[in-house]
């Protein structure tokens, strides 16, 4: 007992929880909950979103959850627009061109790329998505408008051209995927990128640590990367951690990078972001 009379609180190791919950095998279940809380905590918030935007395409929430670990409507949308203008920003900073053809990959119930022809007036710009899950992209072709949508396998290739587009950019899809995978789709995006063309890609790098357990934590520092493996590659379980020098050594290697957003930082869980130009 403390001197107030309270129990003393015991911390709790948030990572070791995890660890113990994945290795007994209980992460579905553990999913689950989460996701029924989580759509409990916004559904006030929720329902005033789709009262102030009815023309708003809300996807089921289950898919929301699986791509965001959240099913906060008002972040989707606003994080969907800021990333859209981002990658448009990019796009034109790196690459002349009056039309812009730009493909995202892994885009989920397609948070950003939906908003991609309609950000920019002074150029035509012509979006594509594609994602290896079956009803995301169902649900992408039924209600998103003016965006190409295409299925493709966890493995290369796209059902597209060799030099279809002025960009390729995924977010938070390196991140399920192991070294060797994210290496063929990096081949792959070069493929369909025109020469100059530019991909641009997310991984968890250094301020992901804090999130390793102690042997994960060694692994990442002697081999520069650690996967969480054992459920399905591609998945929302399925995580890899890796640093900036082993992205440069096996992935881009001669390359030329024309960005990187490095977070070395814990706070705010931000992946690094990388940009590299196909010779
Ligand atoms: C964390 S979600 C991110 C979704 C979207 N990029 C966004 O930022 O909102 C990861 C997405 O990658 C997709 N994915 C995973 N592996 C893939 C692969 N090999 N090819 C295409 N999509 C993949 C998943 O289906 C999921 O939609």
């Amino acid at each position: 007992m403390t001197s107030n009379g309270r129990r003393p609180r015991v911390p709790i190791d948030v990572n070791a929880l995890g660890y113990q919950i994945r290795k007994a095998g209980l992460l579905p279940a553990a999913y689950r909950g989460a996701m029924g809380a989580d759509v409990v905590r916004h559904a006030l918030a929720n329902r005033r979103f789709t009262r102030n935007n009815p023309a708003f395409a809300v996807p089921p929430l289950e898919y929301l959850f699986e791509t965001q670990t959240t099913t906060d409507l008002l972040r989707f949308q606003l994080g969907g627009v800021e990333r859209a203008q981002y990658i448009l920003r990019t796009a034109v900073e790196h690459v002349a061109s009056e039309t812009l053809r730009i493909c995202e990959w892994g885009c989920g119930p397609g948070r950003v790329v939906q908003h991609l022809p309609h950000l920019d007036s002074s150029r035509r710009v012509e979006a594509f998505g594609t994602d290896y899950s079956e009803r995301l992209i169902e649900w992408c072709q039924t209600n998103i408008a003016d965006v190409t949508f295409a299925k493709n396998r966890l493995e290369p290739p796209l059902p597209f051209d060799d030099a279809s587009f002025e960009m390729v950019y995924s977010f938070s899809v390196y991140t399920h995927l192991s070294p060797e995978v994210q290496k063929h789709w990096l081949d792959e995006h070069l493929r369909v990128v025109r020469p100059g063309g530019i991909v641009l890609f997310t991984v968890h790098g250094d301020a992901y640590r804090t999130r390793l357990v102690p042997a994960e934590l060694r692994a990442y520092e002697e081999r520069g990367y650690v996967v969480r493996a054992g459920v399905d590659e591609g998945g929302p379980w399925y995580t890899t951690y890796q640093q900036p020098e082993q992205v440069e050594r096996d992935l881009v290697g001669d390359l030329d990078v024309l960005h990187r957003h490095l977070n070395r930082e814990g706070a705010g869980r931000v992946q690094d972001v990388w940009v590299v130009r196909r010779p």
